[in-house]
């Protein structure tokens, strides 16, 4: 137990690593961020943070703050009127489409999507490319059958296949269309059969890029990279698969269940809901997704250009299945990767190693990452190739 002195009064602080009332009332004034290449929760926009850091005691002028506010209450259904219309509006969501704001992350989402649209004499095609579409895979497996349109587990996942082999009559295909941990991205939707949906995983590119909704069945993304904080699944789902989902569900995990109820079945995530909202008006204050996308390749080249040039560092992914949005490297040597983490730490470049799975670094640069930021790690990779290399 740590204590700590107010005065004559002793204080005990059982968390000392969660500031205590008095230590943020020293410190709201002087906040210091650092550059978080964290891969999720990620950095978000400070603008954002402020905006909500205002409303936390009081939600504009209604004298409740944004946690506290009923989800029934007429100013939470405003924030998350708002937080769907800005969602249409900033990814042309066409009317056909119902907008989702779910909990259990997107690994529920393995989950439902088979459990609503696998029967046990179905075929669901997976593109395999990385340990989230592996997940995905072994959830559905447990519906129906898989059959594996591709794979890029022979070289790591370092690469996006080119060929895709399809079933016979695939209930839907799906791929993850950012491989987060590998840093490789597909630059286009899979081919689709006739009479399949696709499903895509867009967790960790989800709005980093126009993207054409109606060639779609259903989106889903966890929030925690480029939309908000966990504990918010965004998922845009077809109305016409909502209305064909496997009715013998428990209540919770039939889409159907949710679109019926605009997401309040139950207590949504309102704080989530909330940031979300905020972020969607942000990228469209930015200048929408068309704008977002060139900044994404803008701060993704940079990295990349400086990495093609270096003799000490190299990408992990093949060039052309290049991810916008984490960019993985390393040196060649465990032991320079790691001293090179730590002397980014120190720096202020937080979150850089690499998973585990393929270790070395992992820089990543979601929406909401300063340019400046990517500037700052691509000297600090320059000091250390001259200091080391
Ligand atoms: C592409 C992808 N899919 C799924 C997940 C799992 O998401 P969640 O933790 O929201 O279940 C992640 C988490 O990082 C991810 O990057």
């Amino acid at each position: 137990m740590f204590r700590f002195s107010n005065g004559n009064r002793q204080i005990r602080q059982p968390f000392p690593h969660f500031p205590s009332n008095l230590q943020y009332e020293d410190q709201r004034h002087m906040t210091k961020r650092i550059d978080n290449f964290s891969a999720g929760p990620a950095t978000l926009p400070a603008a954002v943070l402020e905006e909500a850091r205002e409303n936390l005691l009081s939600l504009g002028d209604s004298g409740i703050g944004i946690l506290e506010h009923s989800h029934r209450s007429k100013t939470f259904l405003s924030v998350y009127e708002k937080a769907v219309a800005y969602c249409r509006l900033v990814a042309g969501i066409p009317d056909d489409y119902d907008i989702l704001f779910l909990q259990g992350g997107a690994s529920l989402q393995f989950v439902m999507l088979p459990m609503n649209f696998l029967g046990s004499d179905q075929t669901a095609d997976y593109l395999n490319t990385g340990a989230w579409s592996k997940k995905a895979i072994a959830e559905a497996k447990r519906f129906g059958n898989v059959h594996i349109a591709c794979t890029s587990e022979d070289r790591n996942f370092c690469y996006i296949p080119d060929e895709v082999s399809q079933s016979d009559s695939p209930a839907y295909v799906h791929f993850t269309s950012n491989n987060t941990i590998y840093g490789t991205e597909f630059s286009t939707e899979p081919g689709l059969p006739e009479g399949a949906f696709l499903a895509c995983d867009a967790s960790s590119d989800i709005f980093s890029r126009p993207m054409n909704v109606s060639r779609y069945g259903i989106i889903y993304a966890g929030a925690q990279k480029n939309l908000g904080p966990s504990g918010v699944t965004l998922v845009i789902i077809r109305k016409d698969l909502v209305a064909r989902g496997n009715s013998e569900l428990p209540t919770m995990l039939r889409y159907s269940t949710h679109a019926d109820k605009d997401s309040m079945f139950n207590t949504p995530p309102t704080f989530g809901i909330y940031i979300v909202g905020l972020i969607l008006k942000w990228i469209e204050e930015q200048g929408g997704l068309t704008a977002m996308q060139e900044k994404n390749r803008n701060k993704a080249g940079r990295l990349y250009d400086f990495l093609d040039s270096s003799d000490m560092f190299t990408p992990t992914a093949d060039r052309n299945s290049r991810s916008m949005m984490n960019v993985t490297f390393i040196t060649g040597n465990n032991d320079l990767d790691a001293k090179c983490i730590a002397e980014a730490t120190a720096a202020g470049l937080d979150g850089l190693k690499g998973h585990r799975s393929v270790g070395g670094l992992r820089a990543s640069i979601y929406n909401a990452f300063p340019p400046e930021g990517v500037d700052r790690l691509v000297q600090f990779l320059k000091d250390f190739e001259l200091k080391y290399g």
